[in-house]
């Protein structure tokens, strides 16, 4: 059973997005804890609306990683809430060794490219304004590099010649919220290698 931790910094529709196929049925999964890097982010009243722990954790002195004592007391937080299994959903900082070696090929992640192309951040600008023709959204194992583990699962989307960023956003939001907890699914189901 994969029994879950969400990071995330933002507003959570990949975390609410899992919570709803789990409640749906669709996949077979329990999720322990929310956790947020910022204190008011809106993920973590999502998941306190469905009672689940919600905690907050202060990355400081850290402005884009996670590591030292923060690193420590997450992975105390995840030890007492019984966590086996990492989803990252929107969580915008770097992980480093100490969490990447406790959950070696338990830890994935969502970006908003078709990875390889435009790692990093800013991704579905960076791709708007190369002016491809398709993006979409991929979901990976999480490695010491950005971006670059291996890919569990991939959805596209059509960029149209009237698409602006935020039109673009929506439709790949969308497929965000199919890939996510199917690629869940497939792993719960023994169907992925873990990588
Ligand atoms: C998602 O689009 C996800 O792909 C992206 O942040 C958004 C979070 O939305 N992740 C990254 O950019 C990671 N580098 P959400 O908080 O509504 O799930």
């Amino acid at each position: 059973m994969l029994k879950l931790a969400i990071f995330g910094s933002g507003s959570g529709t990949n975390c609410q997005a899992i919570i709803d196929a789990i409640d749906a049925g669709t996949l077979d999964a329990e999720i322990k804890c929310v956790l947020a890097d910022s204190e008011d982010a809106y993920i973590l009243e999502r998941a306190r609306k469905h009672n689940i722990p919600a905690i907050y954790f202060d990355c400081a002195p850290f402005k884009t990683k996670l590591d030292g004592e923060a690193e420590q007391s997450v992975l105390k937080i995840l030890e007492e809430h019984d966590v086996n299994f990492i989803a990252l959903a929107g969580f915008m900082r770097i992980v480093k060794d100490g969490l990447l070696n406790t959950f070696a090929g338990r830890m994935i992640n969502i970006h908003p490219s078709l990875l390889p192309s435009f790692p990093g951040l800013d991704s579905s600008k960076q791709a708007l304004d190369y002016g491809v023709k398709f993006t979409g959204c991929t979901v990976h194992f999480v490695d010491a590099g950005v971006d670059t583990g291996t890919i569990i699962n991939q959805r596209c989307i059509a960029i149209e010649e009237d698409d602006t960023l935020e039109t673009m956003m929506k439709k790949l939001h969308a497929q965000e919220h199919i890939a996510y907890p199917e690629a869940l699914q497939w792993i719960a189901e023994g169907r992925v290698a873990l990588k």
